[in-house]
């Protein structure tokens, strides 16, 4: 392999990440042939390709999909290629006119399904038998998105995610929608932007503005299958504490003050009403010994409820408490009833120090909406935007970690057995993919 071998760039016995696996573009050959080539993973959302015709460009590693809505309950995937002089068919979203495929080289046309139906002076080719289809790509649906997989004998996309269907079913992800699609370019490997999400041990070295009101060191850590998650799990449910790191009794800090930063310190995942909730909580006590949390928890099971989600099947706790989900190998992020954000993470073709990363906020859709627009925006250098502090902090990292991964003599990477659990087991399950034959 290139630059290095295969063996020394797996995860040991002892879990020390060799640091080639960031660095080599031999490396990052392999993943595409061996991993990107052969996993599940979400090229769009559903309402991207709402109506017959909609289609949606997918790009990995040096592959172009298309995705179209053939027809109104069907999605269909292809390699993005023309039949006749390989000129790429589709860029980016958008309808197709005309309810077809229309090559701009020749013009050659295909049906929505694929299907060549029109070759301009056919009698002037040999003859290309009836039927002739674009190369199709598997495709399917779950939780609203749609998903592609490169590889003809992979599972099914139900295998493939097993459990996440069951775990998290009660969100109704495929019931949320789109509100904006942020993509950017990150000077990192991929992976590293996966790692920086997957775990909160960075949050007091990164995010020490977060330590007063959000508690980083009891959250939970879970693989789940080839996937895993983390966060505010059963056994650790978010409390109105400052972080245990912080060193603070009770009465050293100020629960409504927690209450009020956690709310709109996440605001891209809170309805925009509770801000108004959070401020009566605060302005009137409790009367009947009803902890802040637990009236927070009530005020914002009703405005849910009055969205229409489904909260029945939701504890109080997990009310406030993100499950942060990684769906392997490159879309993590929280999730809460309600509203989600997910980051889907790839390599920017198949270059080591670059990732393409795209934020999705998904947000449960009022009741009387009617379709709405998504904001979508491309920044081809994330400094180009103002991310919030939190996320800026985050991206930030990203360069200082990959130009250092770069130095020569550094040892392996090792990781918190518990906090960095998730990191580990995705790598893990990364070199499953490499190995496997
Ligand atoms: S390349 Fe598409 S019609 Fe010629
Ligand atoms: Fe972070």
């Amino acid at each position: 392999m290139g630059d290095i071998d295969l063996e020394s760039a797996l995860v040991t016995d002892d879990g020390v990440l060799p640091r080639a696996r960031y660095t080599s573009p031999s490396f990052a050959v392999l993943e595409f042939e061996r991993l990107w080539s052969r996993v599940w993973q979400a090229a769009c959302r559903e309402e991207e390709v709402a109506v017959a015709g909609d289609y949606c460009e997918y790009v990995i590693g040096d592959q172009s999909i298309l995705v179209v809505r053939s027809a109104p309950d069907t999605v269909r995937a292809f390699y993005n290629t023309c039949l006749h002089r390989g000129t790429r068919l589709a860029e980016g979203a958008g309808h197709l006119e005309e309810g077809c495929i229309r090559c701009r080289f020749h013009a050659w046309r295909y049906d929505l399904d694929g299907t060549l139906t029109e070759v301009v002076d056919r009698d002037e080719f040999a003859p290309i038998p009836a039927g002739t289809c674009l190369s199709s790509v598997r495709c399917d649906l779950w939780g609203g998105f749609v998903w592609v997989c490169l590889d003809p004998a992979a599972p099914p996309l139900l295998d493939y995610l097993d459990p996440l269907p069951t775990v998290l079913a009660p969100y109704h992800l495929d019931r949320m929608r789109l509100r904006a699609d942020l993509s950017t370019v990150l000077p990192a490997n991929w992976k590293v932007v996966v790692d920086a999400f997957n775990e909160g041990y960075h949050v007091q070295g990164t995010h020490p503005q977060l330590l007063p009101w959000t508690d980083d060191v009891n959250l939970a850590y879970e693989p789940l299958g080839r996937h895993a998650h983390y966060g505010r799990l059963p056994e650790a449910r978010r409390t109105l504490t400052p972080s245990p790191r912080l060193g603070l009794e009770p009465g050293e800090y100020d629960e409504g003050e927690i209450l009020e930063s956690f709310v709109s310190g996440l605001g891209g995942l809170f309805l925009e009403e509770e801000g108004a909730a959070v401020e009566e909580i605060r302005a009137t006590p409790s009367t009947d010994g009803e902890t802040m949390l637990g009236r927070y928890q009530r005020a914002r099971r009703e405005l849910l409820a009055r969205r229409g989600v489904p909260v029945e099947a939701f504890s109080d706790d997990q009310l406030t408490s993100a499950d942060d989900v990684l769906f392997f190998p490159n879309m993590v992020g929280p999730i809460y009833p309600g509203s989600a954000i997910v980051f889907r993470v790839r390599p920017d073709g198949l270059d080591p120090d670059r990732a393409v990363k795209d934020t999705w906020f998904l947000e449960w859709p009022r009741p009387d909406e009617t379709a709405r627009p998504v904001t979508r925006r491309f920044y081809p250098d994330w400094t180009e935007r103002d991310w919030g502090l939190i996320t800026n902090q985050d991206y930030a990292n990203m360069a200082h970690v990959q130009t250092g991964l770069k130095a020569r003599g550094g040892p392996g990477i090792r990781l918190n057995r518990r906090q960095e659990a998730n990191v580990l087991h995705m790598h893990r399950m990364i070199d499953r993919f490499l190995v496997e034959e």
